[in-house]
């Protein structure tokens, strides 16, 4: 007697299929990257990215509140200022990029609004920090990010996402608002977060290329995932309230080994070079368009809750 994969065997009919399977993308769990331009005054596509624009502030409003009703879980919003200088002051104005782009898109609809938090898109050495000589100077760097913090608070942001991995970013965050009477505003933190090659169309598109060197002292080395579950843990005592994975689909391992070390709810980052390959391998046919659903359903199988992808506004607009 050998078993008998019964289940297996029915999977042919695609409503048992359905009902068997473990985990399956959701758009509800998604989030869409979102860039805001204050020199666009037309959407403008982004080259390295087909599909995906960088939007006018005047126009990110319509445009999310279509996203809203696809169905989405939220946004991720990216701001690329028309001025930058050495200290990234832009980043923390109150009518700069973002904090106006979230006012907009809060009052033309009620999707969850989440501003990613960091100065490379607004130095114009396009480093995550202030400099002191060659190098990021990690605690000078967490006062703007406080200000970040406390600029989108005010504007009405929903969930804050630091991405610049400057150690204690979180509990410096976290402070800030809590002392301004923000205590509900959550932190997603970008928690391990590895220097990738995978980066390269997404800095080309928010402007946010380091002029020299590159973010390997405060990014993490694609070799390491011990390391990611200290950054984890780190982040979690000093009161994130989301971790996060990015890249993702190359980091499956680091998702699962994250999910079985924390209790806290994972995001996975899909990034841009991600897009690129498979929307890349698809369009030109080497890969049939399944491969989109098996690569969105990847992360949350590894064991992420959440997914932020630049595939979320087409997938949830067909599904
Ligand atoms: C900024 C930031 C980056 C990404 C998200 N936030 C780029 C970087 O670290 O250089 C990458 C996102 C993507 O590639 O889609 N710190
Ligand atoms: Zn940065």
């Amino acid at each position: 007697m050998f078993p008998v994969q019964r289940l297996r065997r029915n999977r042919t009919d695609e409503r048992i299929r359905n009902l068997l399977a473990e985990s399956s993308p959701d758009k509800s769990k998604m989030i869409m990257p979102v860039f805001v331009s204050e020199d666009a005054t037309q959407p403008e596509p982004v080259s390295g990215m087909k599909g995906i624009f960088r939007y006018p502030v005047d126009m990110v409003g319509e445009y999310c509140s279509k996203l809203d009703n696809y169905g989405l879980g939220g946004i991720l919003l990216f701001g690329v200022p028309s001025r930058k200088d050495e200290i990234g002051s832009e980043s923390y104005n109150d009518k700069g990029v973002v904090q106006e782009a979230i006012r907009k898109i809060k009052v033309s609809s009620g999707i969850p609004v989440i501003a990613d938090l960091c100065m490379c898109e607004y130095t114009s050495h396009g480093h995550c920090g202030i400099l002191n000589g060659n190098y990021v100077d990690n605690d000078l760097t967490l006062d703007s990010y406080s200000k970040i913090a406390l600029s989108y608070a005010r504007a009405g942001v929903d969930i804050i996402a630091p991405s610049g991995m400057m150690d204690g970013q979180v509990s410096a965050i976290r402070n800030a608002l809590d002392k301004s009477g923000f205590s509900r505003i959550p932190i997603m933190s970008y928690s391990s977060k590895y220097a990738s090659s995978l980066y390269g169309p997404f800095r080309e598109a928010a402007g946010s290329s380091p002029s020299f060197g590159d973010r390997r002292s405060y990014q993490m080395d694609y070799r390491n995932s011990r390391e990611a579950i200290r950054e984890n843990s780190a982040d979690e005592s000093e009161g994130a309230d989301i971790l996060m994975v990015k890249p993702a689909i190359f980091y499956l391992d680091v998702i699962y080994r994250s999910r079985q070390n924390t209790n806290l709810p994972i995001a996975a980052y899909s990034v841009s070079g991600e897009y690129s390959m498979i929307y890349n391998a698809v369009e030109s046919g080497t890969l049939s368009k399944d491969f989109i659903n098996e690569s969105l359903t990847a992360p949350f199988r590894a064991g992420a809750d959440i997914l932020i992808t630049y595939f979320a506004e087409s997938y949830a607009r067909d599904h």
